[in-house]
């Protein structure tokens, strides 16, 4: 084959990038970007931290899983194939999946999981994105240990709107679980209690010293030169718990959420959700010497029931190829970074605050057609007769979205609309505002049953919306990361107590708010947000604490096709999974 000279180097990169990422292949160059195939094989692997060896769900036998990487622009088509006796189906977390709504993956929402033996090929083009997105089960608490990093570059020919890294360099924050953690959440449905807790946190699925038996190999190392600017792209994947993150003696420069840029901001403590992801600038020190320094984590809880994982996970950044000797107790031995309280809300309240969208902002939605109220929080429900029930007073926990503790229906609602079907599988009368107002963050009121249901919000397409969703006390205020699909939202104010709907509104930042996926509605207050519905399809909106995901705190927008043949969702893929 003669190939144009001009082209070698392109072939020479590609070449090499494929030996670096063997799960990539690049197919074919279209106008705008490349399409890039990945086969993830689910396969069960044996993988041993803190002196035991458990059989967990892997891609390709990795965990966490196998890094995605594309450019703004490129197509990515990834066949998935199920090898373990488990129902899988994979999320693109904060995926804007434009007209793509069957490559979404949450399961009965867009798509039937995927079964034992089965494939689906998730097919889908990434527009308007940089920074760092992840992908995980979304099918009961199988991203436990499915999970992994999605890296989106600037276009070819673009550059990031801050100093170039030396370095860019994915951490993961995970949980460990010695259990089998689908035992953990059917034992917790099934008895109606808080589930049992992970044993440890973990850094890129390293749990590190602090834990009993863990070995030097469990600990993440993270090598650096001095005077120099890495960029972490920090990632929550942690199953139930927000977390505040430090490196004694360093300070980040936050430069992205969620995929959008922010305007810079200097910090030394990182707090992350579940769900979101955030890109930080790490300038080096000018060090000479082989310092060692501990990079810590732990989580943020106000949980007034139930208990949470309280340990610390830490690593170690260390400068200059670093050749002391490694061992558990050297590492022990340096300084913890100081972290905020467990409870420390007014850090978390401040830290909200930081995000402005880097701009310029030009799509914020400056008037309403669509506006509603949600309150989230716990509540629970009766416990089934010749049972006992472990929850609030001998009932069960459950949690709901305007007192309705969403339903999975077990056909995908996006299959059931696109097929006509719908009545059968859902209504669309979820409540816009709750049926019966209280003090929500006041003392609870005497009736906390939640009622269920599989209920969705319809919208017309292209309208605006602003959803204020009000945390509530009943069973305890925490921090609910409601993560929105299909769409990033602006944040347009935040506040402790009951939201005021005369007074609040004229404080909303409708300027430069940031845009995310994935936003805390305050413990003991509320969240505002605004967001076009300018993508057909059915959008699973839910918090990102799998407890609570799993107790029905999650609903689901309908957004009809617009009237142009490209404001439509197109006929689903021929592999879709079927129930
Ligand atoms: Cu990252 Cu519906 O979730």
């Amino acid at each position: 084959m003669v190939v144009p000279s001009t082209f070698l180097p392109a072939i020479l990169f590609l070449s090499c990038f494929i030996c670096l990422y063997p799960d990539l292949a690049i197919a074919k160059h279209a106008a705008t970007g490349v399409t890039r195939h990945y086969k993830f094989n689910i396969r069960m692997h044996n993988v041993t931290r803190l002196c035991g060896t458990k059989s967990i769900i892997t891609v390709n036998g990795k965990f966490p899983g196998p890094r995605i990487i594309a450019r703004e622009g490129d197509r990515l088509v990834i066949k998935v194939v199920n090898h373990v006796p488990y129902n899988i189906s994979i999320h693109w977390h904060g995926i804007r999946q434009l007209r793509s709504g069957w490559a979404d993956g949450p399961a009965y929402i867009t798509q039937c999981p995927i079964q034992t033996g089965q494939s689906y090929v998730y097919n889908y083009t990434i527009i308007g994105q940089t920074g760092t997105l992840w992908y995980h089960a979304h099918v009961s608490w199988i991203r436990s240990t499915l999970y992994g990093p999605i890296v989106i570059l600037p276009r070819r020919n673009t550059s990031y709107p801050f100093v170039k890294p030396y370095k860019e360099v994915p951490i993961m924050f995970g949980e460990w679980w010695k259990a089998d953690t689908e035992a953990v959440i059917n034992q917790a449905l099934q008895t109606g209690a808080g589930p049992n807790n992970s044993d440890a946190y973990t850094f890129n699925g390293l749990p590190g010293p602090l834990y009993n038996c863990s070995t030097p190999k469990e600990t993440f190392r993270l090598n650096v030169k001095p005077g120099k600017t890495y960029m972490l792209r920090l990632i929550n994947a942690a199953l139930n718990d927000e977390l505040f993150f430090k490196i004694t003696n360093h300070t980040f420069t936050v430069v992205d959420a969620d995929a959008s840029y922010v305007k810079p901001f200097e910090t030394d403590t990182i707090y992350i959700t579940p769900g979101q992801t955030s890109n930080v600038l790490l300038k080096t020190k000018n060090l000479t010497s082989n310092a060692r320094f501990l990079m810590a984590a732990r989580p943020y809880s106000t949980a007034a029931s139930g208990t949470f994982d309280n340990t610390t996970v830490v690593g170690v950044l260390e400068y200059n190829r670093n050749t002391m000797q490694f061992s558990n107790t050297s590492i022990k031995n340096l300084p913890l970074p100081p972290l905020p309280a467990i409870n420390a809300t007014s850090y978390v309240a401040n830290w909200t605050n930081k995000f402005r969208s880097l701009g310029p902002v030009v799509n914020v939605p400056q008037t309403v057609q669509n506006r509603y109220f949600f309150t989230v929080g716990l509540g629970n429900d009766l416990c089934p007769k010749n049972q006992t029930c472990q929850g609030p007073n001998g009932t069960k926990f459950a949690a709901s979205v305007n007192n309705i503790s969403f339903s999975l229906p077990t056909t995908a609602l996006l299959q059931a609309r696109f097929f006509g079907k719908s009545n059968s599988i859902f209504s669309t009368n979820f409540p816009t505002s709750p049926l019966h107002p209280f003090n929500y963050t006041g003392p609870p009121p005497n009736n906390t049953f939640v009622s269920h249901g599989t209920k969705v919000v319809v919208l017309p397409y292209n309208t605006t919306v602003e959803l204020v969703m009000q945390g509530t006390t009943i069973f305890g205020a925490e921090n609910h990361p409601l993560h929105l699909h299909g769409f990033n939202f602006y944040v347009v104010g935040q506040g402790t107590g009951n939201f005021n709907s005369t007074t609040d509104p004229a404080n909303f930042n409708l300027v430069d708010p940031v845009e995310r996926n994935t936003v805390g509605v305050p413990s003991g207050g509320w969240v505002a947000v605004r967001f076009r519905a300018d993508n057909p399809g059915v959008w699973f909106m839910h918090c990102h604490i799998e407890i609570h995901l799993s107790w029905g705190l999650r609903m689901a927008w309908a957004v009809m096709d617009g009237k142009l043949p490209n404001q439509k969702l197109p006929p689903p893929p021929s592999d879709l999974p079927k129930c």
